[in-house]
């Protein structure tokens, strides 16, 4: 992959895992469940591990860590309420779903083109599985959450 086109590339991911920080730690803050709350926390951290990885693949490729536009907006098509939990929990984990099996696309996409580079595919490896975990739970709360 071209060397300028690899830092968009990440540079996409590294908006998407920001953004992804702050709207987890947002709806944790909102979510009165909690082991939700909780959970949605300890997520944000694995976030920040995220974009620090990112930026650090960046940097040594030889780019700036850099914030794209609104990443998540584009994605969800409307993002009311996803920050507030004003949907309500079974609309936030929907919601969060949806962005975590984007990233895993995206993540999955870009480790086809990162096989030369032994470094940057494992860190893509590594948070393809993270995304993949974080999907699962949201999926299993949001099947415990139906059954209530
Ligand atoms: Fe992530
Ligand atoms: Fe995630």
């Amino acid at each position: 992959m071209v060397k300028a086109a690899l830092i968009v590339k990440l540079n996409w991911f590294y908006s998407l895992e920001l953004e992804q920080v702050d709207l987890y730690t947002a709806q944790s803050q909102a979510t009165e469940d909690i082991y939700l709350s909780k959970t949605l926390a300890r997520i944000a951290v694995i976030e920040q591990q995220h974009v620090d990885n990112i930026a650090g693949e960046i940097r040594r490729i030889g780019g700036e860590p850099t914030k794209l536009g609104d990443v998540i907006a584009p994605i969800l098509g409307k993002t009311f309420g996803i920050l507030t939990g004003a949907l309500g929990p079974q609309m936030l984990l929907k919601a969060d779903i949806t962005l975590e099996e984007k990233a895993m696309k995206d993540y999955k996409d870009l480790i086809l083109q990162a096989g030369d580079d032994p470094r940057l595919f494992k860190i893509l490896w590594d948070n393809l599985i993270d995304e993949d975990l974080h999907t699962a739970w949201f999926a299993n709360k949001l099947k415990e959450l139906a059954k209530i």
